[in-house]
């Protein structure tokens, strides 16, 4: 048993220590020649060219990797695009038409909603591609074009490195069609594509030296009854998905929100030793959500930041830090994700969970 979790105590954090070779592995092959390369798509240039709406759908975890690569997507190809759970996509009437590329992402390939969503967008004519981690499975067969995301087997429930390798993957595919759309060049493309890679040493860095920090962390939410996981951009999806893993694998009730929407509900939540865990990383709307998390001070909730490196100001507002190495806003999910998975993983341990079975949850559901 020990072997196989390759001398860690668990899958999960098993998982979450491969995350460097996960980014790595999903990059390789896609730059030749000094173009971004993903043959798998099955479309043209031209058919990816006259692409002009964009649908995300996927569940959980996933779902998360679709509402960074929106972010993404919007950014720098300027094409709309929506993220929809799957299992909403299904049962509605989406607008749908030759030029809509719908992008499915799926750790295991099979979840039931997610192939449901698929099928039912091909009838209406929209291209699929499928982002999965599993060679051959569904998602992959029923999808025009299908990304493989190199985490290999992902045997903890809660999902961790499959997550990296999707993000890398829909930053990938971002970065192509605003390629393909003349929104960026040649040249800066092959210059984020370097910054993506450079992520693999940051996610090693942030592993090698902040478990104290997280410790500290976990232990300050652990007799919680509930969490607040707060951030602006980039930051609010990393929130959800901080929230998420919280919750899925530690029972403890949480929740995220993007910060600047607190002032309409969530800020009655606090009250003194409330946790509220944020991601205010250095972006262009870092000064917005410190200026959230001091409202949320002045209440006397407990404030726990993940920050960038070299920011000590930060300290003045929060409880405990956690740093990440600087990193450029569009890459920030890749790396910050990495503490609150950690820090979910610690305090489920505190709380005495079963972290790689959580209660309730299945690994892949492949019935609706
Ligand atoms: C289940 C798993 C989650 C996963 C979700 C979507 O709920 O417990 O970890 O994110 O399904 O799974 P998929 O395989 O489609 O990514």
């Amino acid at each position: 048993d020990m072997a196989e979790k390759g001398g860690y105590p668990d899958f999960m954090m098993k998982e979450i220590f491969e995350q460097p070779r996960v980014v790595r592995d999903t990059l390789v092959g896609r730059m030749v020649g000094g173009e971004l390369s993903i043959d798998e798509l099955g479309l043209t240039m031209e058919e990816l060219n006259l692409i002009d709406r964009v649908y995300v759908i996927a569940c959980g975890t996933s779902y998360h990797a679709g509402l960074i690569a929106k972010n993404l997507i919007e950014a720098w190809a300027r094409i709309p695009c929506e993220v929809e759970a799957a299992s909403e996509f299904r049962y509605r009437n989406p607008i749908i038409t030759p030029s809509t590329l719908v992008v499915a992402v799926s750790q295991s390939g099979e979840t039931a909603d997610t192939l449901a969503a698929i099928r039912d967008a091909r009838i209406k004519g929209a291209k699929v591609f499928g982002i999965t981690n599993v060679v051959g499975s569904p998602v992959a067969r029923e999808s025009d074009g299908v990304i493989y995301t190199k985490a290999n087997k992902e045997i903890a429930v809660a999902s961790t490195k499959s997550f990296i390798g999707q993000v890398v993957s829909l930053t990938l595919l971002a970065l192509l069609l605003a390629q393909v759309k003349g929104k960026l060049t040649t040249g800066q493309v092959r210059m984020l594509f370097r910054e993506i890679g450079d992520t693999a040493e940051q996610i090693q860095h942030i592993l090698d030296t902040q478990e104290q920090a997280i410790h500290e962390a976990a232990c300050a939410c652990v007799d919680a009854q509930s969490a607040l996981f707060v951030g602006r951009g980039m930051g609010a999806a990393i929130a959800h998905e901080g929230a998420l893993k919280l919750k899925e694998i530690s029972y403890l009730h949480a929740e995220a929100y993007a910060a600047g929407e607190m002032k309409h509900g969530p800020i009655a939540l606090i009250d003194p030793g409330f946790p509220v865990i944020a991601v205010a990383t250095r972006s262009p709307v870092y000064d917005k959500t410190v200026s959230n998390l001091k409202e949320c001070e002045a209440r006397g909730a407990k404030i726990i930041v993940v920050a960038t490196e070299g920011d000590a100001d930060i300290t003045e507002i929060a409880d405990h830090v956690i740093y990440i190495p600087v990193v450029r806003d569009a890459f920030s999910p890749i790396t910050a994700t990495v503490p609150l998975q950690l820090l979910a993983r610690e305090v489920a341990i505190m709380r005495g969970c079963d972290v790689d079975q959580p209660r309730n949850l299945a690994k892949s559901v492949t019935v609706e």
